[in-house]
């Protein structure tokens, strides 16, 4: 007999007379003629109630099934008698395929989200987590959609390469030399020609710049991939890897790029209020109680756009005393971005027009001089999910943007090619995956909206 997943069975239409299920146990109460299992097998927050009557033949096997045991159940799927579920399983048989003692860390609710971080390799078998990750997994799949809809290509850049994209040096370095003992220049230096790839190489912080070349050929593209950055930040929004989505398009400018960045998150927004009802409401109930109105707020209102010189002045015309002051040049904190989205705009907002020199060297540079074709989208509750441009593609401006972030040419020759050959306006921007869960379910650290967190000072697992 086939499988039946518990989501499925849970949706049934008509009682059946025989259903094989598969899963894990998270409580059972034995009463004088039966017991009541708790059976979930990951695929839905509600588990199937089991009920496995004494006089069964098998009826020893369920004083061995304990909470975390994995047991299989043959029976007949049934109306409930009880409240709180509609059907439930009278088991004809009931194994357990694998024991669990009393030493199993998810007996009880309750746990802190510390404890459950030490146990990375079993909280998705708790409530909270197999929630999180169903939906990572749904919104995965709706990234995908979304621009296969729209007829972009998805394009695999590099993990590792030789360029730093965002010029923050925040670069994981990827080398085979023997640290103890690395081959030396004349001048004394480690000799990176004699490396695995005969020159310095990284973990990627970002797709882009080999996403362009793909967009100067294909017209619209998207990557979806993780991305790594040694950046020393121990906050509850900076992880070391974390996956990003990078659109980009030939023949786009900046107002272009922002329609699609709004698009794009309302698109994730309402698929995970389509598909992941339970889960959303489950998260609204334990986590974040105004989850699910923030969530309709924002796919029923347009974003605002604001450019950053406005939002200095909104910043330092609001009476507010700021941790960091603010002025015109400085980089926005958290607590500006903040204010922003939360009580000055109350919903998502996108600033653009960037100083220049707070941004990397491929923006393009306004008729100003002094600002760029930056934007970031920040929402309430997080700050930043999205950061894009449309980029430089004058090769002149380009040239000298590289001198001034002291770049080498030689070292961008394939990405100034694009603009000596047919060059075209473009834009792009990246969303950062695991922000975007943090605002989907309300889950306030980022560290527990990815499987297994790599932070400053943790790689385990
Ligand atoms: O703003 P960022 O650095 O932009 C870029 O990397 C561009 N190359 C994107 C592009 O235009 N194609 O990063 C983009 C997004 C941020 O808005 C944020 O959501 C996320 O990536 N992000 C991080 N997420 C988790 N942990 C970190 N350390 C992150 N750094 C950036
Ligand atoms: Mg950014």
């Amino acid at each position: 007999m086939p499988r039946t997943l518990v989501k499925d069975a849970l949706a049934a239409t008509a009682p059946r007379d025989s259903i094989l299920l598969q899963g894990w146990v998270r409580t059972r109460r034995d009463a004088k003629a039966f017991s009541f299992v708790e059976l979930n097998d990951g695929s839905s927050l509600k588990g199937m109630q089991v009920i496995v009557d004494a006089t069964l033949p098998d009826y020893a096997a369920v004083a061995r099934a304990h909470t975390g045991a994995s047991v299989e159940v043959q029976g007949k799927l049934v109306a409930s008698q009880g409240a709180g579920q509609q059907w439930e399983v009278v088991a004809g048989k009931f194994t357990v395929i694998g024991e669990a003692d009393a030493t199993y860390p998810l007996q009880k609710k309750g746990h802190t989200m510390e404890f459950l971080r030490g146990i990375a390799h079993l909280r998705p078998r708790s409530n909270l987590f197999g929630a999180v990750f169903r939906v990572r997994s749904r919104l995965a799949y709706a990234v995908h959609q979304f621009f296969q809809e729209r007829g972009f290509v998805y394009v695999h850049t590099p993990i590792i390469t030789a360029s730093d994209c965002e010029g923050a040096g925040e670069l994981f370095r990827v080398t085979t030399l023997d640290p103890a003992k690395p081959p030396r220049t004349e001048q004394g230096g480690v000799d990176y020609t004699q490396d695995f790839f005969a020159k310095q190489a990284y973990l990627t912080v970002s797709g882009q710049l080999e996403g362009e070349t793909f967009a100067c050929a294909l017209s619209n593209i998207y990557t979806f991939g993780p991305t790594f950055r040694a950046e020393n930040s121990h906050t509850s929004r900076h992880a070391s890897e974390f996956w990003m989505i990078e659109p980009e398009m030939a023949f786009c400018d900046l107002s272009g790029d922002m329609a699609l960045a709004e698009e794009f998150v309302k698109h994730l927004i309402r698929d995970a209020r389509t598909h992941c009802a339970a889960d959303l409401e489950f998260f609204a109930k334990f986590v974040d109680k105004d989850l699910l109105t923030r969530l309709d707020f924002v796919l029923e209102r347009p974003f605002q756009r604001c450019s950053y010189t406005d939002a200095i002045g909104i910043l330092t015309q609001s009476g507010r005393t700021w941790e960091h002051p603010v002025a015109w040049g400085d980089n926005l904190q958290s607590e500006h971005e903040r204010f922003l989205a939360e009580e000055h705009f109350k919903c998502p907002v996108t600033l653009f027009d960037y100083p220049r020199t707070l941004k990397p060297f491929y923006m393009r540079v306004n008729d100003d001089g002094r600002t760029v074709r930056a934007m970031d989208l920040l929402v309430p509750g997080i700050g930043e999910i999205i950061g894009g441009s449309q980029r430089e593609e004058r090769l002149e401006v380009l040239r000298e943007n590289l001198a001034q972030h002291h770049l080498s040419e030689q070292d961008y020759w394939w990405y100034l090619d694009l603009r000596r050959y047919g060059t075209v306006p473009h834009a792009g921007f990246g969303l950062g995956f695991e922000r975007m869960l943090m605002f989907v379910t309300g889950v306030p650290n980022i560290r527990d909206v990815i499987p297994f967190a790599r932070t400053p000072g943790s790689a385990d697992f």
